[in-house]
């Protein structure tokens, strides 16, 4: 292909990026909502010595701690996706110990308003001790193959590929989590996975799921693409719920080696879905486990029929609305799922004033 003609089309996405961006922030500036109660530390919890960084500039990370004490927690934050951010965060502080021990980190789109975003969370949570970082999404958009349609769905969902580059150097584990979940038990429990002598992040893993279907048949019928899973066993897992050691990503340059499979994608078909499929080609079997309560997922629901679905057999500690229907939206439209309703007490949203009366 012609570079001018790569560049014509590169610009054509930016500029729908950003037209979209700037109609969803419209909409999200609407939203009003509620100050959440300030959440204390029991008198067990290790002392932390660190003021509240919440006063910072714009994406300053100065004050974060790099102490063992202290959970890292990262997600994305958008304002298409705010209300469910804003959920998670209420039901991670409530259920934690010592929610004063906890830092988040926020990854936006260089295309959003941080400034807002940062008003809009620091109104909400007086006290939380958060940065935010810019992510480039326009790097990562040369990498995507697909529609149009998925790429401005959300440049975002690969962000979580950058984590360790975007995240200061000397943090050495975070929490990864989407933002369509909830907490309902202490997050410390699920940062403290053990992650082996050598596995680079911790997740929970699906053996039954049927592996070969995430992948091409020109995949798996080339020997070159497909022996990379030849020396382990790889099971399913989903990338919204991780634990990742930043030390060993960057010294095994992984961030490189998602990349390389999404290059290879744009030249030939080896999978179906968008951010998820690189991710199994460089972890899947070498992962650390963790117990499957830590993501009850697919409560979004049936992606084709949108039918609702009930949790998995087992203990819950983490409830995942992945798939298509997300909670807010079900509730806005008075068509709720049975389990929405346990979504509905973190949400933290004002019901909107009439505009006419
Ligand atoms: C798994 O998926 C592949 C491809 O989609 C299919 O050919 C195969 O029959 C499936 N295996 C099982 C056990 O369902």
């Amino acid at each position: 292909m012609p570079l001018h003609h790569h560049h014509h089309h590169q610009y054509h996405h930016l500029l729908l990026l950003h037209l979209v961006a700037a109609t969803v922030f419209a909409a999200a500036a609407h939203q009003q909502f509620r100050e959440a109660p300030q959440f204390y530390n029991s008198p067990d919890c290790p002392p932390n010595i660190a003021n509240n960084n919440n006063g910072d500039d714009h994406y300053s990370t100065s004050s974060t701690v790099c102490s063992d004490h202290v959970v890292h927690v990262a997600m994305t934050l958008d304002a298409t996706y705010l209300r469910g951010s804003m959920a998670a965060i209420l039901s991670i502080l409530q259920h934690s110990a010592c929610p004063e021990n906890i830092d988040f980190h926020f990854i936006t789109s260089d295309a959003s308003d941080g400034a807002s975003l940062r008003r809009t969370l620091a109104a909400s949570f007086p006290y939380l001790r958060f940065s935010l970082y810019p992510f480039r999404s326009s790097s990562v958009l040369g990498l995507i193959s697909t529609s149009i349609r998925s790429a401005l769905d959300c440049p975002l969902n690969y962000a979580r590929n950058y984590l360790p580059h975007l995240l200061p150097l000397c943090l050495r584990r975070v929490v990864y989590l989407d933002s369509d979940l909830l907490l309902v038990d202490d997050i410390a429990k699920l940062s403290a996975t053990p992650l082996g002598p050598s596995s680079v992040l911790a997740a929970p893993e699906y053996c039954n799921a049927n592996f070969t279907s995430y992948f091409t048949p020109t995949f798996w019928s080339n020997p070159a693409l497909s022996l990379t899973f030849a020396d382990r066993r790889p099971c399913y897992f989903n990338t919204g719920v991780m634990v990742i050691d930043l030390h060993r990503w960057r010294a095994g340059r992984y961030t490189s080696k998602i990349e390389e499979w999404m290059e290879l994608q744009k030249r030939m078909r080896i999978y179906e879905l968008g951010s998820l499929p690189p991710f199994l080609l460089v972890f899947a079997g070498n992962i650390a486990p963790v117990d499957h309560r830590w993501n009850q997922h697919g409560l979004g629901g049936d992606n084709f029929r949108g039918l609702c679905r009930d949790l998995h057999p087992g203990p819950v500690s983490l409830l995942h609305w992945s798939g298509k229907g997300k909670p807010w939206a079900r509730l806005d439209a008075n068509r709720p799922c049975p389990l929405d309703a346990l979504w509905a007490p973190y949400d933290l949203l004002r019901p909107p004033f009439p505009l006419d009366s």
